[in-house]
């Protein structure tokens, strides 16, 4: 059985939430909801201590989820959009990333055989969406039957 994690960045329980658990629903695998408003993330403390160790040095609810995405098949990111741009809690925990990121030891390839989703909620219309997003949303969005 392959196994999921979809991320939801809203910090309230709301359209996120519902999307998060109707993919859950759906996907006839072993999926965890990765709640962000329900998680300990510090921020990443830039000191470069993972470049020296391998590793990142906070050992919070981020640190988890960084090393089971590495483990598992596929993932989702369901988020609400703020202001043209993803919320803070989602932008704090992509900085934790940069403990898998080492560009002067060269850059890991991503695994082809996982599957990566994102689901963006918003209240703009799609034309207005288009115009902030350009071709970002043109290429990439996918409108989901629900
Ligand atoms: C602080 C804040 C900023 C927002 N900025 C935008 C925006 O720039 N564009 C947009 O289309 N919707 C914006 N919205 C609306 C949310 O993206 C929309 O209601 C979303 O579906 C909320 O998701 P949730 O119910 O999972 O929290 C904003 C909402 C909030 C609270």
């Amino acid at each position: 059985m392959a196994n999921y994690i979809i991320i939801n960045g809203s910090p309230r329980e709301g359209n996120s939430k519902e999307i998060s658990e109707f993919i859950d629903e759906n996907i006839n695998d072993d999926v965890e909801i990765f709640n962000i408003k329900d998680k300990n993330i510090e921020f990443c403390h830039a000191d470069n201590a993972c470049k020296a160790s391998g590793e990142c040095g906070i050992h919070d609810d981020a640190y988890d989820l960084i090393n089971k995405l590495e483990e598992c098949d596929g993932a989702f990111l369901v988020t609400p959009i703020y202001f043209a741009r993803l919320p803070g809690p989602v932008y704090t925990l992509i900085d934790r990333f940069f403990s898998k990121f080492n560009p002067a030891k060269g850059m890991k390839e991503p695994d082809e055989n996982k599957k990566l989703g994102y689901v963006f909620t918003y209240g703009n219309t799609e034309e207005e969406l288009k115009e902030a997003y350009g071709s970002m949303a043109e290429q990439n969005a996918v409108p989901l039957d629900f």
